[in-house]
């Protein structure tokens, strides 16, 4: 673990809190993801470089698009340790992931198009409705009741 130096421009978790709008909780769960690091203090408190504001910045963004984290945790991952992504970085990151957000709004499309009809149908049936059983799924695992969700 590298020590942090006397007079670092550091940011504390209630800080970093604050300053992006991210509850605590959640820069805790982002930092045991590996999305986000921290040093530590003698007393073992975290303390953040500076970078990682914009660093929560793009989860945020990303996360607000409807990138998975782990997706985001490998591009993050490019970053060197307390360098702040740029404006090149969120550029390559984004054109990676438009065919895979290009997808997904068509399938949503699809979905709500087949809500759409659901809405004036309201029959739910397991054999017909595609929200319900798309591609007759459930058809395929045999005859008898089946379960809509597993547990
Ligand atoms: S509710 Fe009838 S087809 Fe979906």
């Amino acid at each position: 673990m590298t020590p942090i130096p006397p007079g670092a421009d550091v940011l504390t978790i209630g800080e970093l809190s604050e300053r992006s709008g991210v509850p605590s909780s959640a820069l805790r769960f982002y930092e045991r993801q590996g999305l986000i690091r921290s040093r530590r203090t003698t007393g073992n408190q975290r303390r953040y470089s500076r970078a990682t504001l914009r660093q929560v910045a793009f989860i945020r963004a990303s996360q607000n698009v409807g990138v998975p984290l782990g997706l985001i945790g490998e591009v993050l991952a490019f970053l060197p340790d307390d360098a702040a992504p740029t404006q090149e970085f969120w550029e390559r990151a984004s054109s990676c992931w438009r065919d895979m957000l290009n997808s997904r709004i068509k399938q949503l499309e699809r979905m709500r198009d087949l809500f759409t009809e659901c809405i004036g149908c309201g029959c739910l049936s397991f054999d017909q409705c595609q929200l319900i059983n798309p591609g007759d799924k459930l058809g395929e695992q045999g005859p008898g009741p089946r379960r809509l969700v597993k547990s």
